[in-house]
C-alpha cells in the first residue's frame, strides 16, 4: 500500500513556553509572572500558589532549562531534527514588567529579536503565544487580574507593541493559552495561570471564570483585530485544550451530559471563532442570575475579531456518565453526572489516559464546527526517561505514543479532509512540567540533564525519539511506523 504523506508546506515543529523554557527569571529587565510564585509540586502533590517570591522555596520558572542563555545551542539541534517551526510564547514580563507601564522595557524586546533571528536563520518559522501563564504579578497584585476589565487594555497593548516590533519575524500567532482550561472550575491553579486570580472566601468561582474568560475573550478579539492592521498576512489563532469527553455509555443522559461537559469548554472557542455568546451560555446565566458585564461595544469587538485558524493541545480524552452504579467525580453540568475514566484506554504514570483515536475525533468534530484550519500545537507524553550508563536514552512508550497520534492525524486529513497547518509536540525539549513543577516528567526528545530538585549539568542529548521524529519529517509523515 502507498505510505501517504503530508503536504509540502505542512509545518513539523516543538512546543514550549517561555515560563517553562527560559529561566533568567529576574534578568534583564523582567518582572515576576504569575508562573514565578508557582513552587514544584510533585506527581501527585500540587503547586502552591506563594504571595510574592518566599525564600527558601523551590520555584522552578526561575532557572527552568536556561533557554535564555542557550538558545543558540537548542535550535541548532531544532534544526538538525528538522523543524520547521517552533512554538514559544512570549514572556509578558520580558516586555512590561509590571503590566500597566506605556512604555516596552527594550531588553526584553531584544532577547525576542535574537531568538526570532536566530530561528529564521535556520527557516524555522516561529509561532508565538501572547499569553501562555506568564500575566505579571503585578497585574494580579494591583488589579486582582482578568476579573478586572483595565486589564484588558494592558493586554491589547502589549500584544501590540510585541507585534509591531516583530511584523516581519512572526507570522503564527496565539492569544491566550489552553483559555477553556479553567472552565470547570474545579482546579484553582488553571484559574490562576489562565486569569491571574485567587478566590476569595465565599465568592461564587463560576461566576467570576465566566466574567474573567469573557474579558479576556474581549481582548482576544481586539488583538485579533489590530494585528490585522498591522499585517494583513497575520495568522492570529486561539489555543484551546481539546479534552473530548465521551458518553460513558449509550444511556441518552450520558449523551446529553457529554454535551453540556463539553459545551463548557466550547464557550470559549464558540467565541473565539464565531464571535458572539453562545445561546446555551446566555441561558445558563439567566437561570443562575449571574450578572455578566458587557456592553454593546464589546459584543461588535467580539463580532470583529474573529480567529483565523483553531489551535489546540490534544492529550487525551475522558468520559462522563449518570448511571448510578459508576462512581467518579460528580460534575453540576447535568444532573447526576460524574466523570469517570474509560474503560478502554490504557493511561500514563500521571493518569491521563492515552487515546489517539480521540485526537481524529477531535480533529474531524472541530473541523466541522467551525470550518477553519486547525492547528495541533501540542500533543505529547509525559514520562520518566533513563539514562542509561553509555549516555543513550530510549523512550519506545514516547515513540508509541508520538505515533499512533500522528496516524491518526494523517487519516483526519487524508481521509476525512481535515484542514491542518502543522503539528508541534509538546516539549520538544525537556522542560519544567507546568502541572507538577517537575523537571522529571519530561516530554522532550532532546534530554536535558536535570532532576526535580534542580540538580545537574543542563546538559543536552538526543533521546531515540529524536532520530525517530527526524526521520518522519524528513519524509513528512509517510515513514511513521
Ligand atoms: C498544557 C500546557 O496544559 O499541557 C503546557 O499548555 C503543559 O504548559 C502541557 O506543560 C503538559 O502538561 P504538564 O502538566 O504535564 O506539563
Amino acid at each position: 500500500m502507498e505510505k501517504k504523506n503530508l503536504p509540502e508546506n505542512f509545518l513539523w515543529g516543538g512546543a514550549v513556553a517561555a515560563h517553562q523554557i527560559e529561566g533568567a527569571w529576574n534578568e534583564a529587565g523582567k518582572g515576576v509572572s504569575i508562573a514565578d510564585v508557582m513552587t514544584a509540586g510533585a506527581n501527585g502533590v500540587p503547586r502552591e500558589i506563594t504571595t510574592g517570591i518566599v525564600a527558601g522555596k523551590n520555584y522552578p520558572s526561575h532557572e527552568s532549562i536556561d533557554f535564555y542563555h542557550r538558545y543558540q545551542e537548542d535550535i541548532k539541534l531544532f534544526a538538525e531534527l528538522g523543524l520547521n517551526c517552533f512554538r514559544t510564547s512570549i514572556n509578558w514580563t520580558r516586555i512590561f514588567p509590571n503590566g500597566d507601564e506605556t512604555e516596552p522595557n527594550e531588553a526584553g524586546l531584544q532577547f525576542y529579536d535574537a531568538l526570532f533571528d536566530e530561528l529564521l536563520k535556520y527557516k524555522i518559522e516561529p509561532v508565538i503565544t501572547l499569553s501562555h501563564f506568564e500575566i505579571p504579578y503585578y497585574l494580579y497584585e494591583k488589579y486582582g487580574g482578568f476579573r478586572n476589565k483595565k486589564v484588558i487594555a494592558y493586554f491589547v497593548h502589549y500584544a501590540e507593541v510585541v507585534m509591531e516590533r516583530y511584523k516581519n519575524k512572526v507570522k503564527y500567532w496565539m492569544t491566550f493559552n489552553e483559555i477553556n482550561n479553567q472552565a470547570d472550575g474545579q482546579h484553582d491553579l488553571h484559574v490562576w495561570t489562565n486569569s491571574a486570580i485567587r478566590f476569595k472566601s465565599g465568592e461564587n468561582k463560576e461566576e467570576i471564570i465566566f466574567q474573567a474568560g469573557l474579558n479576556e475573550l474581549i481582548a482576544s478579539a481586539e488583538v485579533v483585530k489590530k494585528g490585522h492592521q498591522i499585517n494583513p498576512d497575520f495568522q492570529i489563532g486561539c489555543m484551546m485544550a481539546y479534552v473530548p469527553i465521551y458518553p460513558y455509555s449509550s444511556k441518552p443522559d450520558d449523551v446529553m451530559a457529554a454535551v453540556k461537559v463539553m459545551n463548557r469548554r466550547y464557550f470559549y472557542s464558540d467565541i473565539h471563532a464565531k464571535g458572539k455568546i453562545p445561546g446555551y451560555t446566555l441561558k445558563y446565566w439567566e437561570k443562575m442570575d449571574y450578572q455578566i458585564d458587557y456592553t454593546q461595544e464589546e459584543l461588535r469587538i467580539l463580532a470583529e475579531g474573529t480567529v483565523d485558524y483553531i489551535g489546540f493541545s490534544y492529550y487525551m480524552s475522558g468520559t462522563v456518565t449518570t448511571l448510578p452504579e459508576i462512581t467518579g467525580a460528580v460534575i453540576p453540568d447535568y444532573a447526576g453526572a460524574k466523570i469517570v475514566n474509560n474503560p478502554y484506554v490504557e493511561m500514563s504514570d500521571w493518569g491521563w489516559q492515552i487515546d489517539p483515536v480521540g485526537l481524529r475525533y477531535v480533529l474531524h468534530t472541530i473541523y466541522d464546527r467551525y470550518d477553519l484550519p486547525l492547528f495541533i500545537v501540542e500533543n505529547g507524553f509525559g514520562a520518566y526517561d533513563k539514562k542509561e550508563a553509555n549516555g543513550q536514552i530510549h523512550d519506545p512508550y514516547r515513540i508509541a505514543y508520538l505515533k499512533e497520534h500522528i496516524k491518526q492525524m494523517k487519516k483526519a486529513v487524508n481521509e476525512d479532509g481535515v484542514e491542518l497547518i502543522g503539528y508541534t509536540p509538546w516539549g520538544i525539549i525537556d522542560i519544567v512540567s507546568f502541572g507538577t513543577g517537575e523537571m522529571e516528567k519530561r516530554y522532550g526528545m532532546i534530554y536535558v540533564d536535570k532532576d526535580n530538585a534542580g540538580n545537574g549539568t543542563l546538559a543536552r542529548s538526543k533521546k531515540d525519539s529524536y532520530r525517530w521524529y527526524q526521520e518522519v519529517i524528513r519524509s513528512r509523515g509517510a515513514n511513521c511506523e
